[in-house]
């Protein structure tokens, strides 16, 4: 049932091109220039006079969370906050009837995820989910939704969960933003082709496979990890990192490149890997010269850049490379050596990689 994979986490990993495919098949027409996603045609005008749009989600589902923040802000302009489900619940927040509260769980079962949705129903919001598991708790309890269609994930460490939720919050975004009129055609239009795109890329970065084994051969001893990332790609950082605690045990942060130098960057030295995306973007030229900072302090690198890089790749120690594709969609394609660093240090630590200790693949007690 493992597909000839050793580890569900690694059959998952290399189901993604198809599962995103899976996800956005019938949603998206791009020479059309149509999305089309059931759960939403009814509702889009809850979700264009909305004054905000709160996501409310746990672990890799609230970093799914984050990186639609930057995508709604960008592309839609309608406001968005990402909450831990768990703070947002006992929090006392503000909701209204002019909120729209958008909860992205996997198993749809998440105790606090759950919870959140009750408290935001309470208040008179309108509450979309986005979920894996068709027919589960969160799916029933929101008022309307979107699955995503990635298939059974069993490996408690989220993969293709993440990469099919982000699939499914851009094709929202890029709906809400052709109706609202903040995007211009021809941009919407490249993006639906770009999207379109995405599974060969993701296809493309999977060939780094037997390299990332290399570099997982080199750092596995590491004792702490720092991930950095910036904009679309900082939550991208986080998700890296907590890849990493789970399954190897080796403590990592994710954190925004520009914040390392308000703490972090006493941290670094020859013992502290550094795994930097680094991929073509608004912000490529300040993340290079945050590698030089972290180079000066004798830091290692491992880059995570667009193909046919020469820059960084002169400068990192390592360099995993990753298809060109818009800012926007880059999450979709930097997300993946990380998943497989991380898979190969925990395989090569002789970790529990599907059955980590201590976690369950859904949190269904708070
Ligand atoms: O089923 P959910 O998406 O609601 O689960 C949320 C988190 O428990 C989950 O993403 C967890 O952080 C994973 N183990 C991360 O790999």
């Amino acid at each position: 049932e493992k597909g000839g994979f050793d580890h569900f986490m690694l059959k998952e990993i290399y189901e993604q091109p198809s599962v995103i495919k899976d996800t956005y098949r019938g949603r998206l027409l791009a020479n059309k220039g149509i999305i089309k996603l059931g759960g939403l045609e009814d509702y889009i005008e809850k979700f264009t006079n909305a004054d905000r749009i709160i996501i409310v989600a746990c672990g890799t589902s609230w970093h799914a969370g984050l990186v639609a923040e930057y995508i709604f802000e960008d592309l839609a302009r309608i406001p968005v906050e990402v909450e831990y489900a768990s703070e947002f619940r006992y929090r006392n927040p503000i909701i209204t009837e002019k909120d729209v509260v958008i909860a992205i769980s996997q198993s749809g079962e998440t105790a606090d995820t759950l919870a959140a949705i009750k408290l935001a129903k309470e208040k008179g919001a309108f509450v979309y989910g986005i979920c894996n598991v068709v027919g589960s708790t969160i799916s029933r309890e929101t008022h309307s939704g979107t699955y995503t269609h990635a298939g059974p994930e069993i490996g408690v460490a989220s993969t293709k969960a993440f990469t099919t939720q982000i699939t499914v919050l851009t094709m929202i975004a890029l709906k809400l933003a052709k109706v609202k009129g903040t995007i211009s055609h021809s941009d919407y239009m490249l993006h639906l082709r770009e999207l379109e795109t995405i599974p060969a890329k993701v296809e493309e970065a999977l060939q780094s496979d037997a390299h990332i084994k290399v570099i997982a051969e080199e750092f596995k001893n590491a004792r702490n990890f720092l991930y950095l990332g910036r904009g679309y790609n900082f939550p991208v950082a986080l998700e890296g990192a907590l890849k990493l605690k789970e399954i190897s045990y080796i403590h990592a942060e994710g954190y925004p490149a520009a914040e390392m130098k308000h703490g972090p960057i006493a941290l670094i030295d020859e013992e502290m890997p550094v795994v930097v995306i680094a991929v073509n973007s608004n912000h490529y030229e300040k993340v290079v010269s945050n590698i030089q900072e972290i180079k000066s302090r004798a830091g290692r690198i491992i880059a995570v850049v667009t193909e046919g890089d020469t820059l960084v790749k002169e400068m990192a120690d390592y360099i995993m490379e990753v298809p060109h594709t818009p800012e926007s969609l880059t999450p979709l394609v930097t997300t993946i050596p990380l998943q497989l660093l991380s898979y190969h240090i925990a395989v090569m630590l002789n970790r529990n990689v599907d059955q980590p200790r201590n976690l369950a693949k859904s949190v269904t007690v708070e």
